[in-house]
Protein backbone atom coordinates (compact mmCIF):
# COMPACT_ATOMS: atom_id res chain seq x y z
CA UNK A 1 0.00 0.00 0.00
CA UNK A 2 1.78 3.42 -1.05
CA UNK A 3 1.31 6.41 1.45
CA UNK A 4 2.37 9.31 -0.92
CA UNK A 5 -0.26 11.77 -0.15
CA UNK A 6 -1.70 14.00 -2.87
CA UNK A 7 -3.48 17.74 -2.17
CA UNK A 8 -5.58 16.79 -0.28
CA UNK A 9 -3.11 15.10 2.38
CA UNK A 10 -5.07 12.12 2.41
CA UNK A 11 -5.18 10.11 -1.31
CA UNK A 12 -3.01 10.20 -3.95
CA UNK A 13 -3.19 12.33 -6.91
CA UNK A 14 -6.38 11.18 -9.38
CA UNK A 15 -5.25 8.74 -12.22
CA UNK A 16 -6.02 11.92 -14.86
CA UNK A 17 -3.62 14.41 -13.19
CA UNK A 18 -0.19 12.36 -13.22
CA UNK A 19 -0.68 10.20 -16.21
CA UNK A 20 -0.61 10.98 -20.00
CA UNK A 21 -3.87 11.26 -21.69
CA UNK A 22 -3.37 8.98 -24.15
CA UNK A 23 -2.28 6.22 -21.58
CA UNK A 24 -4.93 7.71 -19.12
CA UNK A 25 -7.41 6.91 -21.99
CA UNK A 26 -6.56 3.23 -22.95
CA UNK A 27 -6.87 2.57 -19.32
CA UNK A 28 -10.70 3.58 -19.38
CA UNK A 29 -11.06 1.45 -22.48
CA UNK A 30 -9.59 -1.32 -21.08
CA UNK A 31 -11.90 -0.93 -18.34
CA UNK A 32 -15.04 -0.50 -20.25
CA UNK A 33 -13.90 -4.22 -21.54
CA UNK A 34 -13.88 -5.78 -18.17
CA UNK A 35 -17.24 -4.02 -17.28
CA UNK A 36 -19.02 -6.09 -19.73
CA UNK A 37 -17.07 -9.59 -18.66
CA UNK A 38 -14.80 -9.00 -22.21
CA UNK A 39 -11.45 -9.66 -20.43
CA UNK A 40 -10.19 -11.58 -18.00
CA UNK A 41 -9.00 -12.12 -13.98
CA UNK A 42 -5.59 -10.82 -15.07
CA UNK A 43 -6.49 -7.29 -15.89
CA UNK A 44 -8.83 -7.08 -13.02
CA UNK A 45 -6.12 -7.88 -10.78
CA UNK A 46 -4.21 -4.91 -12.95
CA UNK A 47 -7.10 -2.70 -12.38
CA UNK A 48 -6.73 -3.42 -8.85
CA UNK A 49 -3.49 -2.83 -8.36
CA UNK A 50 -3.64 0.67 -10.93
CA UNK A 51 -6.94 1.99 -8.01
CA UNK A 52 -5.15 0.95 -5.22
CA UNK A 53 -2.34 3.42 -6.20
CA UNK A 54 -5.17 6.21 -4.94
CA UNK A 55 -5.45 4.44 -1.47
CA UNK A 56 -3.26 6.12 1.35
CA UNK A 57 -3.66 4.98 5.07
CA UNK A 58 -5.02 8.55 6.85
CA UNK A 59 -2.80 7.08 9.63
CA UNK A 60 -6.05 7.45 12.67
CA UNK A 61 -6.00 3.73 13.52
CA UNK A 62 -4.49 0.69 13.64
CA UNK A 63 -3.15 -0.80 10.52
CA UNK A 64 -4.75 -3.63 8.62
CA UNK A 65 -2.03 -5.53 6.61
CA UNK A 66 -3.96 -6.98 3.20
CA UNK A 67 -2.97 -8.58 -0.51
CA UNK A 68 -4.49 -7.40 -3.76
CA UNK A 69 -7.53 -8.72 -4.19
CA UNK A 70 -8.00 -11.10 -7.28
CA UNK A 71 -11.84 -10.77 -7.41
CA UNK A 72 -13.19 -9.30 -10.80
CA UNK A 73 -15.12 -6.36 -10.10
CA UNK A 74 -13.29 -5.67 -6.85
CA UNK A 75 -11.43 -2.50 -8.11
CA UNK A 76 -12.66 0.88 -9.75
CA UNK A 77 -10.89 3.25 -11.75
CA UNK A 78 -13.31 6.05 -9.66
CA UNK A 79 -11.74 8.78 -6.97
CA UNK A 80 -12.27 7.44 -3.65
CA UNK A 81 -14.22 9.15 -1.43
CA UNK A 82 -12.22 10.79 0.72
CA UNK A 83 -11.76 9.52 4.37
CA UNK A 84 -13.32 12.25 6.12
CA UNK A 85 -16.52 11.82 4.21
CA UNK A 86 -17.05 7.84 4.57
CA UNK A 87 -16.34 8.64 7.87
CA UNK A 88 -18.64 11.64 8.64
CA UNK A 89 -21.77 11.04 6.65
CA UNK A 90 -23.46 7.66 7.71
CA UNK A 91 -25.97 5.90 8.70
CA UNK A 92 -26.14 3.57 11.93
CA UNK A 93 -29.11 3.83 13.77
CA UNK A 94 -28.27 2.24 16.91
CA UNK A 95 -26.46 5.33 17.34
CA UNK A 96 -28.54 8.05 16.32
CA UNK A 97 -30.51 8.43 12.63
CA UNK A 98 -28.92 12.18 11.47
CA UNK A 99 -26.00 11.60 9.14
CA UNK A 100 -23.35 12.89 11.53
CA UNK A 101 -24.83 10.89 15.02
CA UNK A 102 -22.63 8.33 14.38
CA UNK A 103 -19.63 9.65 14.58
CA UNK A 104 -20.19 11.65 16.92
CA UNK A 105 -21.54 8.71 19.09
CA UNK A 106 -19.82 5.32 18.40
CA UNK A 107 -16.67 6.08 20.75
CA UNK A 108 -18.96 4.61 23.38
CA UNK A 109 -19.20 1.19 21.14
CA UNK A 110 -16.93 -1.23 23.03
CA UNK A 111 -15.10 -3.83 20.03
CA UNK A 112 -13.16 -5.85 22.19
CA UNK A 113 -13.29 -8.84 23.43
CA UNK A 114 -15.38 -9.44 20.47
CA UNK A 115 -17.10 -12.79 19.73
CA UNK A 116 -19.50 -13.99 16.30
CA UNK A 117 -21.63 -16.92 16.79
CA UNK A 118 -21.80 -18.85 13.78
CA UNK A 119 -25.36 -20.96 13.71
CA UNK A 120 -27.97 -22.59 12.88
CA UNK A 121 -28.35 -25.09 9.34
CA UNK A 122 -24.14 -26.29 9.34
CA UNK A 123 -22.16 -29.53 10.76
CA UNK A 124 -19.69 -27.00 12.10
CA UNK A 125 -21.56 -24.30 14.41
CA UNK A 126 -18.89 -22.32 15.89
CA UNK A 127 -18.23 -19.53 18.10
CA UNK A 128 -15.45 -17.24 16.81
CA UNK A 129 -12.63 -14.80 18.97
CA UNK A 130 -12.56 -11.84 16.24
CA UNK A 131 -8.54 -12.22 16.42
CA UNK A 132 -9.24 -15.80 14.86
CA UNK A 133 -12.36 -14.67 12.44
CA UNK A 134 -8.88 -12.52 11.23
CA UNK A 135 -6.79 -14.88 10.72
CA UNK A 136 -8.95 -17.05 9.19
CA UNK A 137 -8.32 -16.24 5.60
CA UNK A 138 -5.95 -13.00 3.74
CA UNK A 139 -6.72 -10.17 4.16
CA UNK A 140 -7.39 -8.57 0.51
CA UNK A 141 -8.09 -4.64 -0.46
CA UNK A 142 -11.29 -4.36 -2.47
CA UNK A 143 -12.68 -0.93 -3.86
CA UNK A 144 -16.56 -1.20 -4.17
CA UNK A 145 -18.92 1.20 -4.77
CA UNK A 146 -21.63 1.79 -1.63
CA UNK A 147 -24.63 2.84 -3.15
CA UNK A 148 -27.88 4.00 -0.56
CA UNK A 149 -31.46 3.48 -1.14
CA UNK A 150 -31.39 7.01 0.00
CA UNK A 151 -29.92 8.41 -3.64
CA UNK A 152 -25.98 8.76 -2.43
CA UNK A 153 -22.85 6.80 -3.14
CA UNK A 154 -19.65 6.30 -2.28
CA UNK A 155 -16.30 4.63 -3.43
CA UNK A 156 -14.61 2.96 -0.54
CA UNK A 157 -11.36 0.54 -0.23
CA UNK A 158 -12.48 -1.94 1.89
CA UNK A 159 -9.89 -4.78 3.64
CA UNK A 160 -11.66 -7.91 4.33
CA UNK A 161 -12.34 -11.47 2.59
CA UNK A 162 -15.13 -13.38 0.44
CA UNK A 163 -17.53 -14.15 2.69
CA UNK A 164 -17.40 -17.82 1.27
CA UNK A 165 -14.30 -18.61 3.16
CA UNK A 166 -16.25 -18.55 6.61
CA UNK A 167 -19.07 -20.24 4.98
CA UNK A 168 -16.81 -22.73 3.88
CA UNK A 169 -15.66 -23.70 7.58
CA UNK A 170 -18.89 -24.11 9.22
CA UNK A 171 -20.50 -26.89 6.07
CA UNK A 172 -24.49 -25.46 5.49
CA UNK A 173 -26.35 -28.28 5.76
CA UNK A 174 -28.49 -29.71 2.62
CA UNK A 175 -31.55 -27.91 3.86
CA UNK A 176 -29.92 -24.64 4.56
CA UNK A 177 -31.06 -21.58 2.21
CA UNK A 178 -30.43 -18.15 3.80
CA UNK A 179 -28.11 -16.21 6.04
CA UNK A 180 -29.11 -14.31 8.38
CA UNK A 181 -27.37 -11.35 9.79
CA UNK A 182 -27.35 -9.85 13.30
CA UNK A 183 -25.41 -6.67 14.32
CA UNK A 184 -24.75 -5.68 18.10
CA UNK A 185 -27.84 -4.55 20.31
CA UNK A 186 -26.29 -3.24 23.44
CA UNK A 187 -28.27 -0.27 24.97
CA UNK A 188 -25.62 0.34 27.44
CA UNK A 189 -23.38 1.09 24.45
CA UNK A 190 -25.17 2.18 21.86
CA UNK A 191 -27.76 5.01 23.16
CA UNK A 192 -30.81 4.67 19.96
CA UNK A 193 -31.20 0.95 20.52
CA UNK A 194 -34.93 0.91 22.67
CA UNK A 195 -35.83 3.94 20.21
CA UNK A 196 -38.79 2.92 18.45
CA UNK A 197 -37.35 3.60 14.66
CA UNK A 198 -36.58 -0.38 14.11
CA UNK A 199 -37.46 -3.71 16.05
CA UNK A 200 -33.79 -4.12 17.60
CA UNK A 201 -31.39 -6.00 16.63
CA UNK A 202 -30.44 -4.69 13.62
CA UNK A 203 -30.95 -7.67 10.96
CA UNK A 204 -30.56 -8.52 7.25
CA UNK A 205 -30.45 -11.76 5.30
CA UNK A 206 -29.11 -13.00 2.42
CA UNK A 207 -30.14 -15.85 0.13
CA UNK A 208 -27.16 -18.43 0.70
CA UNK A 209 -25.89 -18.54 -2.96
CA UNK A 210 -25.93 -14.54 -2.74
CA UNK A 211 -23.83 -14.94 0.86
CA UNK A 212 -20.84 -17.76 -1.00
CA UNK A 213 -20.73 -15.09 -3.95
CA UNK A 214 -17.02 -14.37 -4.44
CA UNK A 215 -17.89 -9.88 -4.27
CA UNK A 216 -19.67 -10.19 -0.62
CA UNK A 217 -16.93 -9.18 1.61
CA UNK A 218 -16.46 -9.76 5.33
CA UNK A 219 -14.89 -6.46 5.88
CA UNK A 220 -12.35 -5.62 9.17
CA UNK A 221 -10.85 -2.75 7.65
CA UNK A 222 -11.04 0.85 5.36
CA UNK A 223 -8.45 2.61 4.04
CA UNK A 224 -5.68 0.26 4.96
CA UNK A 225 -6.81 0.21 8.85
CA UNK A 226 -9.31 -1.00 11.11
CA UNK A 227 -12.58 -0.42 10.89
CA UNK A 228 -14.04 2.93 12.32
CA UNK A 229 -16.81 2.39 15.15
CA UNK A 230 -19.13 4.60 13.19
CA UNK A 231 -18.58 2.18 9.64
CA UNK A 232 -19.34 -0.82 11.50
CA UNK A 233 -16.22 -2.04 13.65
CA UNK A 234 -15.22 -4.11 14.54
CA UNK A 235 -16.86 -6.54 11.45
CA UNK A 236 -19.29 -6.03 9.09
CA UNK A 237 -20.67 -7.22 5.77
CA UNK A 238 -20.36 -5.15 2.37
CA UNK A 239 -22.34 -6.42 -0.35
CA UNK A 240 -22.02 -4.20 -3.13
CA UNK A 241 -24.61 -5.00 -5.72
CA UNK A 242 -27.39 -4.18 -3.13
CA UNK A 243 -28.70 -1.03 -1.56
CA UNK A 244 -26.18 0.13 1.64
CA UNK A 245 -28.55 -0.86 3.99
CA UNK A 246 -28.13 -4.73 3.65
CA UNK A 247 -24.66 -4.63 4.49
CA UNK A 248 -25.16 -5.36 8.14
CA UNK A 249 -22.64 -3.79 10.68
CA UNK A 250 -20.78 -4.22 13.83
CA UNK A 251 -21.84 -8.38 13.10
CA UNK A 252 -22.15 -10.70 16.31
CA UNK A 253 -24.43 -13.44 14.95
CA UNK A 254 -24.62 -14.93 11.77
CA UNK A 255 -27.33 -17.64 11.28
CA UNK A 256 -28.15 -20.30 8.17
CA UNK A 257 -31.66 -20.96 7.97
CA UNK A 258 -34.17 -23.30 5.57
CA UNK A 259 -36.72 -20.01 5.49
CA UNK A 260 -36.34 -16.34 3.93
CA UNK A 261 -35.66 -14.37 7.53
CA UNK A 262 -37.55 -11.38 8.37
CA UNK A 263 -35.16 -7.95 8.16
CA UNK A 264 -34.88 -5.11 10.24
CA UNK A 265 -36.27 -3.04 7.18
CA UNK A 266 -38.35 -5.05 6.00
CA UNK A 267 -40.34 -5.07 8.99
CA UNK A 268 -40.69 -1.56 9.68
CA UNK A 269 -41.86 -0.83 5.70
CA UNK A 270 -42.60 -3.74 3.88
CA UNK A 271 -43.39 -2.20 0.90
CA UNK A 272 -40.37 0.20 0.68
CA UNK A 273 -37.57 -2.69 1.47
CA UNK A 274 -38.07 -5.76 -0.16
CA UNK A 275 -35.97 -9.19 0.66
CA UNK A 276 -33.48 -8.66 -2.04
CA UNK A 277 -32.55 -4.76 -2.89
CA UNK A 278 -30.63 -5.03 -5.90
CA UNK A 279 -29.65 -1.89 -6.89
CA UNK A 280 -32.00 -1.68 -9.97
CA UNK A 281 -32.38 1.77 -11.36
CA UNK A 282 -35.15 0.85 -12.93
CA UNK A 283 -37.20 -0.11 -10.03
CA UNK A 284 -38.05 2.88 -8.07
CA UNK A 285 -38.48 3.11 -4.11
CA UNK A 286 -42.23 4.63 -3.53
CA UNK A 287 -40.26 7.63 -1.85
CA UNK A 288 -37.34 8.00 -4.18
CA UNK A 289 -36.66 7.48 -7.74
CA UNK A 290 -33.15 5.50 -8.23
CA UNK A 291 -32.34 6.28 -11.52
CA UNK A 292 -29.27 8.53 -10.46
CA UNK A 293 -27.29 9.05 -7.46
CA UNK A 294 -25.50 12.05 -5.86
CA UNK A 295 -21.29 11.05 -5.11
CA UNK A 296 -20.47 12.10 -2.02
CA UNK A 297 -18.43 14.80 -2.35
CA UNK A 298 -19.42 15.99 -5.55
CA UNK A 299 -22.24 17.86 -3.48
CA UNK A 300 -21.39 21.58 -5.13
CA UNK A 301 -23.89 23.68 -6.62
CA UNK A 302 -22.76 22.37 -10.15
CA UNK A 303 -22.67 18.92 -9.22
CA UNK A 304 -24.07 16.47 -11.75
CA UNK A 305 -25.67 13.45 -10.75
CA UNK A 306 -24.46 10.48 -11.84
CA UNK A 307 -26.32 7.51 -13.43
CA UNK A 308 -27.45 4.38 -11.94
CA UNK A 309 -25.99 1.61 -12.77
CA UNK A 310 -27.86 -2.13 -12.63
CA UNK A 311 -26.55 -4.27 -9.99
CA UNK A 312 -24.54 -0.97 -8.81
CA UNK A 313 -22.25 -1.86 -12.02
CA UNK A 314 -22.12 -5.28 -10.78
CA UNK A 315 -24.32 -7.00 -12.88
CA UNK A 316 -21.72 -8.78 -15.16
CA UNK A 317 -20.51 -10.84 -11.96
CA UNK A 318 -24.34 -11.34 -10.32
CA UNK A 319 -26.62 -10.75 -13.06
CA UNK A 320 -27.09 -14.55 -13.39
CA UNK A 321 -28.11 -15.45 -9.27
CA UNK A 322 -31.29 -13.78 -10.86
CA UNK A 323 -31.92 -15.25 -14.23
CA UNK A 324 -36.08 -15.90 -14.58
CA UNK A 325 -36.76 -13.74 -11.86
CA UNK A 326 -39.05 -10.65 -12.12
CA UNK A 327 -37.16 -7.91 -10.08
CA UNK A 328 -40.11 -5.69 -10.10
CA UNK A 329 -41.55 -8.08 -7.72
CA UNK A 330 -38.48 -9.28 -6.12
CA UNK A 331 -37.66 -5.61 -5.37
N1 LIG B 1 -26.00 -1.73 10.07
C1 LIG B 1 -26.52 -1.50 11.29
N2 LIG B 1 -26.29 -2.37 12.28
N3 LIG B 1 -27.31 -0.41 11.54
C2 LIG B 1 -27.60 0.52 10.55
O1 LIG B 1 -28.32 1.49 10.82
N4 LIG B 1 -27.32 1.14 8.18
C3 LIG B 1 -27.17 0.59 6.83
C4 LIG B 1 -25.88 -0.22 6.67
N5 LIG B 1 -25.66 -1.08 7.82
C5 LIG B 1 -27.06 0.29 9.24
C6 LIG B 1 -26.23 -0.86 9.04
C7 LIG B 1 -27.25 1.60 5.79
S1 LIG B 1 -28.80 2.29 5.52
C8 LIG B 1 -26.18 1.95 5.01
S2 LIG B 1 -26.37 3.00 3.68
C9 LIG B 1 -24.82 1.47 5.32
O2 LIG B 1 -24.79 0.68 6.51
C10 LIG B 1 -23.90 2.67 5.51
O3 LIG B 1 -22.57 2.27 5.71
P1 LIG B 1 -21.44 3.39 5.93
O4 LIG B 1 -21.90 4.26 7.06
O5 LIG B 1 -20.19 2.65 6.25
O6 LIG B 1 -21.35 4.17 4.64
Amino acid sequence: MLIQTGRDGLSQPGASEITPRAVYDNRRNVLKLMAGGLAGPMLAAWAARDALAQVARPGKLAALASTRSAVAGAATMEKLTDYKDATSYNNFYEFGTDKADPANNAHSLKTSPWTVEVEGLVRKPARYALEDLLKLSAQEDRIYRLRCVEGWSMVIPWVGYSLARLIEKVEPLGNAKFVEFISQADPRTMPFVGSRVLDWPYVEALRLDEAMHPLTLLAFGMYGEVLPNQNGAPLRLVVPWKYGFKSGKSLVRIRFTDREPRTAWNKAAASEYGFYSNVNPEVDHPRWSQATERRIGEDGLFAKKRKTLMFNGYEAQVGQLYAGMDLKKNF
